[in-house]
């Protein structure tokens, strides 16, 4: 089948269309044909060879780590699944991913796509949606009538998580560029302040939970605007300095997405009763040349929501 991989670790030019072997389903798995995928930044940081201590995997590594799709096989202990169901799925991190015509994915981890949602659209959410679920719920414990600071409200987690928040009727605030305001209100952010001119450590105090998407001193600054002894910040980008998180009497945790197909059920809900939307930033075909181009885009840190990839 033809799948984009790399041979090596390096720059976008490491991108290549290649024949590889059809993967083959285990007995709790199924083959899913790939209609369309998308592009995060773990894609790229894998490419580049800076999560090489964590997956030190064989070449060719078939990048890509979304999928939508329709199951063209199923394992034999398979249960609740068959051929041709409209599908979607974070599947496992290995290093047979979905910019492929055809992936695997764990029964555990496959979610059905609702009728009014389109492969596009289901392709968008399972990684980035996951980890703002997550994130906001499992970690953040996030509840109603709490207020959250969602850094990168315009980005791939940021925009799933604006509407995850409100879905359970959290007050949002919310970091973009001017551009993307309109937007990221249309999406329910309750207030959006714009990172490039305004500092949000002075305007913000009192907040219950900070999902942090961008580190740093972001990161460091959001331990200011949180809510003594009951905040919390969830960073999906790294760890606190500790001598910084020691001042404030506030959780902080780190964390990694974990594949599930349940929670990414759930979403599948919110999004067939209107309650949650993909925002498709820019699309590109499945070929070396538009993955070469996603990766770019991606590679700037501000591309818009999310970057779809789709099969031709
Ligand atoms: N731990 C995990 O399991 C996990 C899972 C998913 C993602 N991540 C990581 O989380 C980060 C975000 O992921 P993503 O998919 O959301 O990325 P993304 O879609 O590439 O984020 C791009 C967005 O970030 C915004 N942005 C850039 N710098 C900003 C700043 N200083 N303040 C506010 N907004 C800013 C841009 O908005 P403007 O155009 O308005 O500037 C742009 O819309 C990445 O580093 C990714 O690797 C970790």
């Amino acid at each position: 089948m033809k799948a984009i991989a790399i041979e090596k670790y390096g720059s976008k030019e490491v991108l290549k269309e290649m024949q590889v072997e059809e993967p083959k389903a285990n007995a709790k798995q199924v083959v899913v044909e790939v209609k369309a995928t998308s592009v995060n930044p773990i894609d790229w940081k894998l490419r580049e060879g800076y999560l090489q201590k964590m997956m030190d995997w064989q070449f060719p590594i078939i990048l890509g780590w979304d999928v939508s799709g329709i199951i063209s096989e199923i394992g034999n202990e398979v249960i609740g699944w068959k051929v041709g169901d409209r599908v979607f799925a974070r599947p496992e991190t290995t290093r047979f991913g979905t910019y492929a015509e055809y992936t695997i994915v764990d029964q555990s981890l496959l979610a059905k796509i609702p009728e009014n949602i389109s492969f596009e659209e289901a392709a968008a959410v399972p990684l980035a949606g996951l980890t703002a679920w997550q994130g906001l719920f499992n970690y953040g414990k996030l509840k109603e009538g709490e207020t959250v600071l969602v850094h990168a409200g315009a980005g791939g987690v940021g925009t799933y998580a604006i509407q995850l928040a409100k879905s359970v009727g959290a007050k949002v605030i919310t970091t973009a560029s001017q551009k993307n305001h309109d937007l990221l209100f249309g999406l329910g952010a309750d207030q959006v302040i714009d990172y490039k001119t305004d500092n949000f450590a002075e305007l913000l105090n009192e907040i219950d939970l900070v999902l942090d998407t961008v580190g740093g001193e972001v990161q460091k600054e959001s331990f200011k605007v949180l809510k003594q002894k009951t905040g919390r910040m969830i960073s999906i980008v790294g760890l606190a300095d500790e001598e910084v998180r020691k001042q404030y009497d506030v959780g902080f945790e780190s964390i990694w997405l974990e594949p599930n197909g349940r929670e990414l059920t759930e979403i599948a809900n919110l999004m067939a009763a209107g309650k949650v939307k993909s925002v498709i930033g820019s699309k590109y075909p499945l070929t070396e040349k538009g993955i070469y181009e996603a990766h770019g885009l991606s590679e700037t840190h501000h591309a818009l929501g999310k970057i779809v990839i789709v099969s031709d």
